[in-house]
Parts: structure tokens; sequence; C-alpha cells
């Protein structure tokens, strides 16, 4: 099928992720994003703000998208900022887009947000979710960006008769520079002040996360579903997990990462240790490595979010989640999560982002 990719949030860790899928699979690639730095290698760029209706207007006038890929978010302090913001992209650019009326698929980016509720309830309500989680599992009777932004989609969908899928990662793997939310380059660039300064790479999470089964999502087995999902008949209108295909436990996998990096390491003791806090006098250290190695970002803060790797490990309970409904419809891909943050790591360090 000729696929005309409108790829929305074009330079983010997921957007990189399914723009690179699409590149592969020789479909002609629009990606919009404010800035151009990050964008992938045959994709083009469209520089646009999404905040503002005209600016995203006069960034689609002219093109005929066959599919588009939903995967920008803009961070709010608040849930109900989150959801009249991101709400607010997913309606302004398929409004912007349905005069064309050339759109046959609408992707969106979610996450197990909707599972876990968003970050200011997140997996503290009382009420904690059951795991693996299922995609068959109800909404939570809690706001949440993610649901506001499907409705918009189905609504759209049924409005303008184009098929939609909605794709709910867990933490994604994958390179993005000064984006929100990377636990990989924040892993990364953790482990690479740690070895410079000899300090121990300190498991900064909870017990249940230490000791209970994960999983996560690589950007490529991300963007692959979404590729997937959108030019196979039996997989349109339907809602899916994804995530790699295996699972771990932290206290098996951060001993190895601490092996790639040559650091010692330290498991979960008797409480969380966020990053948040062993990493907030380390700005200046990465400045100074940053000349040393000659590295190709010298703020710390757009390499690592330890925000959101403290909230991630911090959880009070495993989380792990349920492939069957793409696998069954034919979804096969799998990718082991050791050698995704090793790639990850090797990348990184190749394109000079740590040394
Ligand atoms: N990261 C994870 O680990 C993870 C895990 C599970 C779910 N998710 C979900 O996945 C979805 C996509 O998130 P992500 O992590 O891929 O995001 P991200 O890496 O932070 O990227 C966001 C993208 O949106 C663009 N963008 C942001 N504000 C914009 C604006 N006003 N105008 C135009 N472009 C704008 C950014 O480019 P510019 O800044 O240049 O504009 C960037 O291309 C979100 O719903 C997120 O919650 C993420």
């Amino acid at each position: 099928m000729e696929i005309v990719a409108l790829v929305v949030g074009a330079t983010g860790i997921a957007g990189r992720g399914v723009s690179q899928e699409l590149i592969n699979a020789g479909a002609r690639v629009y990606g919009i994003s404010r800035h151009r730095k990050g964008i992938v290698l045959g994709v083009e760029h469209i520089a646009a703000d999404l905040l503002d209706t005209a600016s995203v207007g006069k960034a689609v006038r002219g093109l005929k998208p066959s599919h588009v890929y939903l995967a920008a978010w803009s961070r709010r302090p608040s849930e109900e900022e989150n959801i009249e913001v991101n709400a607010g992209i997913v309606r302004t650019l398929l409004d912007a887009v349905a005069p064309a009326k050339s759109v046959k698929h609408v992707a969106l980016v979610t996450g197990l947000k909707h599972y876990l509720g968003p970050f200011e309830a997140y997996a503290r309500s009382g009420l904690l979710p059951p795991t693996p989680v299922r995609e068959e599992q109800p909404r939570l009777a809690v706001p949440n960006f993610y649901y506001n932004q499907e409705d918009e989609v189905f609504a759209a969908a049924k409005r303008e008769g184009f098929t939609w899928s909605v794709h709910r990662p867990h933490t994604i793997i994958g390179k993005a520079i000064g984006n929100a939310m990377n636990m990989g380059s924040t892993l990364a660039a953790y482990a690479s002040i740690c070895k410079e300064l000899g300090r121990p790479f300190k498991f900064p999470g909870s017990a249940a996360q230490w000791n209970g089964l994960s999983d996560m999502t690589d950007a490529r087995v991300l963007g692959k579903q979404l590729v997937w999902a959108s030019t196979t008949d039996i997989a349109k209108n339907e809602a899916y997990n994804i995530v790699n295909g295996d699972v771990f436990r932290w206290n098996w996998l951060w001993p190895r990462i601490a092996k790639w990096f040559d650091v010692a390491w330290e498991g979960f003791e008797a409480a969380p240790v966020p990053l948040e806090g062993q990493m907030a006098d380390d700005a200046e250290v990465w400045k100074t490595m940053a000349t040393k190695y000659g590295l190709v970002e010298s703020d710390l803060w757009r390499v690592a979010s330890p925000w959101h790797t403290d909230l991630d490990m911090g959880r009070p309970l495993e989380v792990m989640t349920d492939m069957a409904l793409s696998r069954k419809l034919g979804f096969r891909v799998y990718q082991n999560t050791e050698e995704a943050f090793h790639d990850l790591f090797a990348t990184l360090r190749a394109e000079r982002v740590i040394p």
C-alpha cells in the first residue's frame, strides 16, 4: 500500500520510532514538531506549534496524508491542564487535516497510565490495577488526558470515516534528546556520571519494582506495531498494549546495566533513593564531562529526566503487560529488553551523547 504518513511529534521518542519504521517500509513521511533537531533521516520536517491552530493549519496546507500517527504531548502541571492541552492537540490536528479528505487511518500513542492513572494519581489511588494489564480493563474513574485523546480520535473517525488504532506502550526505550521522559538515556547519563565520579550506581526505586516483574517497550517495537495496525485490515479499530515480549526483574537487569558501564551497583535497601536527589548537583559535572569527552549535549536535563524514572521505578506494584490481543491477530515482533538497553547505550556512545 502506498503510505503518505504524517507523524505528529516526529522528534520525540515514540515519533522517532514510528518515523524510522515508516521510512523502512518505504512510506513518504512528513513529521511535525517545533524543532527540527532529531528528525529521522528521510522524514520531511514541518515546523509547527501544535498549540496554535493557525500554525497547524499552515503546516498541513497542501498535504494529503493517508495515515496520521499522533505521538506528541505537552507536559502540564495538572491533569486538568493536560486534558485541555493534549486533547486540544489531537482535535486541532484532526480538524486541520479533515478538509483534504485523504486520511484513511489515525494511530494514537498513549501508554500504561491508561491503567495506572495519570501522574498526579499514579498507582496511588488506593486501587492498584490487576496485573498484567489487559486492554479489556475499563477506564479508571479519574480524569486522564489519554481518555480525552481517545475520545477525540473516536469522534473524528466517526465523522470523517477513517479507521483508528490506539497503542499503549510501557516505558519506551529509544533515542530522543530534549524530550520529556526517557528512562534509557536517564540511566545512561546517571551511570556515566557514577563512573566518572566513582559513585555507586544506586537503584532509585521501590522494593516492589526491584523484586517484581517488569517489561519495557523498545521504540522500534512500538513503531512496528503502529505500522502493522495502520496497514492490516483485521487490526483496525482496536486499542493495543505494546511491549517487547519478555519480562525481567530489576534485581536482575540493574547489575547487568552496571556491568555495561563498568560501575559498582547497589540494589534496593531500606527505602527508595530517587534520582532527583542523587543527581540534583550533577548539571555542572555533566558540563565538565561534555567538554572533557566532546559530548554533543552539555545540558544534563536534555539527556536525563530523573523525575520520570523515579516515578516509574518508584511504583508500589510490579507492572507487566498482556500482549494477547495483537499477538492473536498476527503481530509477532519480539525484542530482548536487555539488548534494547544495550543497543541504545551503544548508539548514545557512538553519537557522543555519553562518553
Ligand atoms: N516516553 C515514554 O517512556 C512513554 C512511555 C509510555 C507512554 N508514553 C506516551 O507516549 C506519547 C508520546 O510521548 P513521547 O514520550 O514520545 O513524547 P516526547 O518524546 O516528549 O516527544 C514529544 C514530541 O512532540 C513534539 N511537541 C511537543 N510539544 C509540541 C508543540 N507545542 N508543537 C509541536 N510539537 C510539539 C516534540 O517536539 P518539539 O519539542 O520540537 O516541538 C516531540 O517531537 C505520550 O502520550 C506519552 O505519555 C511515553
